[in-house]
């Protein structure tokens, strides 16, 4: 098979990367998608380096046994903690989640931009350190978020208990006095209604996913290695347990039948 024909490889967590494969399938719907969503040890977001790193490599070698051509980090937790360490391990080109600092820069009235993420992702400071290679005026106001993504992994979408969540974690980001935000988990746009129910109008959310296709478009492209089959690519969804689940959740962001799903074990 040509190497442009292979499909593109996406991971996650869970549920969250399909906010990115979507941005994906509208960017390049010729392209045939295998995702895979490690539902079985999700949430990532409080995981040690050690283990997140050894969950990336057990995903990457499973997307290379369905030939992939690109693998896609749609988890910003495995970017911040494992991408610079597997990077070099590969002949597959990796990409990371993009910041989204660039977009939220370029919004922001008052240079004061929130990042709403998971723990490991905000101790790691991916998006501050971007900020200051990028502009050193910008303030970065940095908000983990402990149990979010584990909730809307559960299908907690709306109601009292993600209600609760979202306001311990916007309060300190509104007295802050931010004009922007990142959603810095591919999981929070699956409640963006919720976070602007805070908000209101004074918060612009930046979703980094249309971004991160955006590069995996321009990446493709560099390469010579974008899909030239006329019809629609098929997406396979994968996951390491309850694949039901993931299956309902994906019909929040997906046609029910544009997608296969099956589950997965990794070794
Ligand atoms: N969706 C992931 C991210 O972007 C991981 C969330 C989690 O499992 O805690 O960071």
């Amino acid at each position: 098979m040509a190497d442009s024909a292979r499909p593109i490889g996406v991971f996650d967590s869970g549920v969250g990367g399909l906010t990115v494969v979507n941005k994906l399938r509208h960017l390049l719907p010729h392209e045939d998608i295998v995702y895979l969503g490690d539902t079985k040890r999700n949430p990532y977001g409080a995981r040690t380096k050690e283990e997140l790193i050894r969950f990336t490599r057990e995903i990457i070698a499973f997307l290379k046994t369905r030939h992939v051509k690109l693998i896609a980090f749609a988890c910003n937790t495995a970017t911040a903690a494992a991408y610079d360490t597997v990077v070099g391990e590969t002949d597959i080109p990796l990409l990371g989640m993009c910041r989204g600092i660039k977009t939220a820069a370029g919004i922001s009235s008052e240079k004061r931009i929130a990042v709403f993420a998971t723990p490991v992702t905000i101790a790691n400071h991916i998006h501050r350190n971007e900020a200051a290679r990028l502009d050193k005026t910008l303030e970065i106001v940095e908000q983990p978020c402990a149990t979010l993504a584990g909730l809307i992994e559960r299908g907690c979408l709306e109601g009292e208990e993600i209600r609760a969540a979202v306001a311990a974690d916007t309060a300190p980001v509104l007295k802050a006095g931010v004009d922007t935000a990142i959603f810095g988990c591919t999981h929070y746009p699956f409640v963006q209604p919720v976070f602007e129910s805070f908000c209101g109008d004074s918060v612009v959310f930046v979703d980094p996913a249309h971004e991160t296709a955006l590069q995996a478009s321009a990446l493709l492209k560099k390469r010579g290695l974008l899909n030239e089959q006329k019809q629609n690519g098929y997406l396979q969804l994968f996951f390491t347990a309850e694949a039901g689940r993931g299956a309902d959740l994906a019909t929040h962001l997906l046609e029910p039948d544009s997608f296969t799903v099956r589950e997965a074990l990794l070794s």
